[in-house]
């Protein structure tokens, strides 16, 4: 028996956050926990490198698509070294990327199968047509009506409800996959593979989805419009659709297509995968991809599991876009690996939306991992030191102390050792069903029962009395029994943490390949010398931590700060662009948010940083000997108008400026320019290569010194 989970394949025009992360940490946890039941498992993570995204970001950075990709892929390679996430820790078996020529081959051939066949009403499965429509770059798919915004002048484009930008209207030859006639075999999947689509509210969506009828499916771009991609087979002025490329990784990966990465991980071996998505990108992988594999031939998946979103505390998603995202390397500098895992899993009720925050982050560490869990591995295990000279005692109550043992108040061991399998038990059922918040209460009412346990049996009293001996060795015994059992169960959420607990139990074994359903109660051998006693969960003091993250947030000190840092530098020994008169000849760009790269994000505490105001042009006039410059004054709701300069003559007459609303950026440090004091920086848009500026400004009345927000 083989098991194959994926995640998705993450775009790579930015860097990883908690989102993303997420998602790897299950399927990490999945193909753990497989491996532990002795099955060989494949689990597959990786990057979605093509498409007009990743283009416009690597022309954005100055870098080739290729570039670009790397940049990330590099980042997410160490962050997936860092959180224990790659090959070299057990984790992952491949990092895809859409870029390998492999893949080029195997999707080519899927292609192919496609072209050549018909649909489930006997007609071509793919044919060439020409498509108009508005198509959203950010989530590099055709909007229809409900899915967009409508312009707010008319005239303009409409706006794309995900991602708030402006969409691009598109009419060319396309090929199309006649998606519209496999309406009928995909209800009659859903319908005779009930846990096809998970969980089944989500099923339900799909099902009313695919049941309102199906358009098909634009699946080329004009190489002229989309060139990073894969070309179309046999007809190179065609790039492929990115989501045919990047759902094929998932067989590409494993060797369709390609003999040698057949031999390496094998497609026959292991199709068909486990999906693990998103519900926001569920509509892809349970209605497209199963009519490509349909078309082609191929085997359906096992199955698709879509999880819900990470929510900032305040319950807004987390994204890029709103600047609310969980910083991956502040989460690794401040939070051991499984805490992390463990709150991901524990918090969020698979299936459904869950919140993040740092301050609940280290309330669970706290209470349920340090006074839970660490705890009663450390009291126990320092019993055990103390009483029994740090080896395993012998659970067993001879007959002759029963009695005292019953008088001492201390129950059969049966009532524990039921316990505990009945808890495994219960573990496993949810696990399998990917209730893992379920799965891991299960987990700690063996915590809150083996400490109650203890509590009651008072070990320190009993040690006094000689005669309670044998009930002292029972209850320590019983208790280490527990935690072996404890470190089996929880070895695929927390791997270190239970690697820590057979140590420390002293066990030879591994709780890696140790099958949590095969645990039997007494495996744990009287006599055993116990390793040093080290904390599993130091206590993490959350007032200091808090304003270390705090404190590191508005600092920019994570990676992609640094990388933004190093972006707005490199931009400012660039030639002179457009307009802003705060430096030489306006050699700065015409706004910040131009210098900061593709993949790079503010925070909002970063923005708030800058203080922008409505101005009123009250003068403007031409500077001796400097061509490019303006000398405007410019009344912000101050005492007295404003004077900058602004690198825009070449493109404005001054007099046809007065009068004019404008945006300042009024904090701008004061700097001196062919003589004159430049006191802030107006904003406008940079068009065209050669960079020509227009001005910012307002379509309705608003007063001086408006700040904006
Ligand atoms: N490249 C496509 C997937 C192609 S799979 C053949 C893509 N990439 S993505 O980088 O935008 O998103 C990848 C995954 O991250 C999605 O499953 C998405 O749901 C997930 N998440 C992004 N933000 C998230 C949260 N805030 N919370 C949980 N998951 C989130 O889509």
């Amino acid at each position: 028996m083989t098991f194959y989970v994926t995640t998705p394949i993450y775009y790579a025009n930015s860097l990883p956050h908690l989102g993303h992360l997420y998602t790897m940490i299950v399927a990490d946890t999945v193909a753990r926990s497989k491996r532990q039941e002795g099955i060989e498992t494949f689990f597959l993570t990786g990057t979605d490198e093509h498409g007009i995204n990743i283009e416009r970001a690597a022309q954005k950075n100055n870098r080739t698509p290729k570039e670009q990709a790397d940049y990330v892929v590099s980042y997410f390679t160490r962050m997936t070294a860092a959180f224990g996430l790659d090959t070299a820790h057990g984790g992952y078996d491949i990092f895809m990327r859409t870029t390998n020529p492999f893949h080029y081959e195997g999707v080519s051939e899927l292609w192919r199968r496609v072209a050549k066949s018909k649909t489930p009403k006997g007609r071509d499965a793919l044919y060439k047509g020409h498509y108009e429509g508005w198509f959203c770059a950010a989530c590099a798919g055709y909007k229809s009506e409900d899915e967009y915004a409508p312009p707010t002048t008319p005239g303009d484009p409409p706006s794309c409800l995900v991602h708030d930008t402006k969409l691009d209207r598109i009419s060319e030859e396309s090929y199309f996959f006649r998606l519209s006639d496999y309406d009928e075999a995909l209800l009659n999947l859903y319908e005779s593979r009930p846990d096809f689509v998970r969980p089944e509210a989500r099923r339900n969506e799909v099902k009313s989805f695919v049941a309102g009828g199906l358009q098909d499916l634009s699946v080329s771009r004009l190489k002229t419009s989309v060139s990073w991609g894969v070309p179309v087979p046999d007809d190179p002025n065609h790039t492929m659709y990115v989501w045919f490329d990047a759902l094929t990784n998932y067989i590409t990966a494993i060797g369709f297509g390609n003999e040698e990465r057949e031999r390496i991980a094998g497609f026959e071996k292991f199709w068909p995968a486990l999906h693990l998505v998103g519900k926001d990108i569920l509509r892809f992988h349970a209605v497209y991809w199963p009519a490509f594999l349909m078309a082609a031939g191929i085997e359906q998946p096992r199955g698709i599991f879509a999880h819900g979103m990470w929510l900032d505390p305040n319950g807004r998603k987390m994204s890029k876009t709103l600047g609310n995202t969980v910083e991956l390397d502040v989460l690794n500098k401040y939070f051991p690996i499984d805490a992390i895992r463990y709150f991901c899993l524990r918090e969020m009720v698979f299936g459904a939306d869950g919140r993040f925050g740092y301050e609940s982050l280290i309330d669970r560490t706290n209470s349920d991992l340090a006074s839970g869990l660490g705890n009663l591995s450390s009291r126990t295990l320092t019993m055990i030191q103390r009483y029994c000279e740090g080896r395993i005692p012998d659970g067993a109550i001879s007959d002759e102390s029963r009695l005292a043992t019953k008088r001492a108040g201390v129950e059969d061991e049966s009532a524990i050792s039921d316990f505990v399998s009945h808890a495994r038990d219960e573990f496993l059922r949810y696990f399998d069903e990917f209730a893992f918040s379920r799965a891991l209460e299960e987990a700690w009412g063996i915590v809150a029962r083996v400490d109650k346990m203890i509590s009651e049996a008072k070990p320190w009293d009993l040690a006094k009395d000689a005669k309670q001996r044998e009930t002292l060795n029972a209850v320590l015994y019983r208790a280490a029994e527990s935690l072996r059992w404890l470190s089996v169960l929880l070895y695929p959420v927390m791997p270190n943490a239970s690697r820590e607990i057979y140590r420390q139990l002293g066990l030879s074994g591994e709780a890696a390949t140790t099958q949590p359903s095969e645990l039997t109660w007494g495996g744990l051998k009287a006599g055993t010398q116990t390793g040093e006693i080290t904390p599993l969960f130091p206590r993490i003091d959350k007032a200091k931590t808090m304003e270390e993250i705090k404190s590191s947030e508005s600092g920019g000190r994570s990676q992609e700060r640094e990388e933004q840092r190093l972006e707005v530098r490199d931009k400012s020994s660039e030639p002179p662009a457009v307009a802003g008169g705060s430096t030489e000849g306006s050699g700065q760009r015409a706004t910040e948010a131009d210098a900061v790269p593709g993949v790079a994000y503010i925070d909002i505490t970063d923005f708030a940083k800058i203080d922008l105001r409505v101005g009123e042009v009250k003068t403007a006039e031409r500077i001796p000997k400097a061509d490019k410059l303006l000398l405007i004054t410019v009344d912000i709701g101050e005492e007295k108008p404003r004077q900058i300069l602004a690198g825009i003559a070449q493109y404005y007459e001054p007099e046809k400026l007065i009068g004019r609303k404008i945006v300042v950026v009024s904090n701008l440090k004061p700097r001196k320019l062919r003589g004159y004091e430049s006191q802030g920086m107006l904003l406008a848009a940079s068009v065209g290569d050669e960079g020509k500026p227009v001005i910012a400004t307002f379509a309705e009345e608003v007063p001086n010194g408006a700040r904006l927000k």
